[in-house]
């Protein structure tokens, strides 16, 4: 596996494999990997080679009253993981290679992300969109993997490179959890023994509400109710928001066919943790 922080050294690499007529695949991260990130390596190797992954902690998608500092790194063992699942390019930009001094443009995301994650965070989404555009432009794939644990963001993206006319197929990865249902989250490091067993309630609070829609309940209210009850068996979980949405724009809907996504946001001690379902396709 090749390493460079430098974005010509990338530029070079990808250009090379280009010229040899290869399609190029690319998993970008924040690190602390973890085996929802190696499945979007699984992913992108089936749909091309070579695969580039990016690992940056980019610092425009975090308020700062948010956990930038303390957010977990651990770069040996990420190339190592790295290595091991056949990346064959780890590009690790510093701030300085992404945001050099004077640098202020950015992306303006649509409407889809002022709801939810975006009410939450303000200006997380156009971070996140600023640092892709910028990451996609550098290594100019042909197929970028996204995991729907992030199902906001990745429709976002999506949108993104739709809207901007990106010759980048954009590949949205099932959630991998741990064999109790808890989501895989480089976030999970901060919670204690005790916050980890209540934390086992968002996935909880989704099943029931699987549930209830595969035994025929389809009012949104009824459905975002029962989301509400579970969590409420989970004391130490402190809901943020309940989402009964469309798949596209995010907005809410009063009625949930096949393919709604009941998303949610909520505080584990100080941890906040994410995670969603698409009613009507396979739990991941
Ligand atoms: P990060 O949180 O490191 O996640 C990188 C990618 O892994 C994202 O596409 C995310 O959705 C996916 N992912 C995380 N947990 C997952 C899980 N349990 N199952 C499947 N996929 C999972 O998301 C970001 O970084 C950043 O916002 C980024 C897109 C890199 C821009 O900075």
């Amino acid at each position: 596996m090749k390493e460079t922080g430098e974005a010509t050294v990338l530029r070079e690499w990808v250009r090379a494999h280009r010229a040899a007529g290869r399609r190029i695949g690319f998993v970008p991260t924040m690190g602390f990997l973890h085996e929802g990130h190696l499945r979007l390596v699984d992913e992108a190797r089936r749909r091309a080679d070579p695969v580039v992954m990016s690992i940056f902690v980019n610092p425009l998608q975090f308020a700062p009253t948010e956990d930038l500092a303390r957010y977990p790194r651990d770069l040996p063992r990420d190339r190592a993981l790295a290595a091991a699942r056949g990346v064959d390019l780890l590009f690790v930009p510093s701030a300085a290679v992404m945001y050099p001094p004077g640098s202020e443009t950015r992306v303006v995301p649509g409407e889809a992300a002022t709801r939810w994650e975006g009410a939450a965070r303000p200006g997380h989404f156009a971070g996140v969109l600023t640092v892709v555009a910028k990451l996609f432009n550098l290594v100019s794939p042909d197929v970028a993997c996204f995991g729907r644990k992030d199902i906001q963001q990745a429709t976002l993206i999506a949108a993104m490179v739709r809207d901007l006319d990106w010759p980048i197929e954009v590949v949205v990865v099932p959630t991998v959890r741990e064999t109790d249902g808890l989501a895989l989250s480089s976030r999970n490091v901060y919670l204690s023994a005790e916050e980890r067993g209540q934390a086992l309630g968002l996935n909880r609070a989704l099943a029931a509400a699987r549930d209830a829609w595969a035994a025929g309940e389809r009012r949104a209210a009824a459905l975002e109710g029962t989301v509400r009850a579970t969590l409420r068996m989970y004391p130490g979980v402190a809901a943020d928001y309940i989402a009964v949405c469309e798949p596209g724009r995010m907005a809410p809907v009063a009625e949930a066919p096949a393919g709604t996504v009941i998303a949610l946001a909520a505080r584990v001690g100080s941890t906040r943790l994410i995670d969603n379902t698409v009613l009507g396709e396979e739990p991941g």
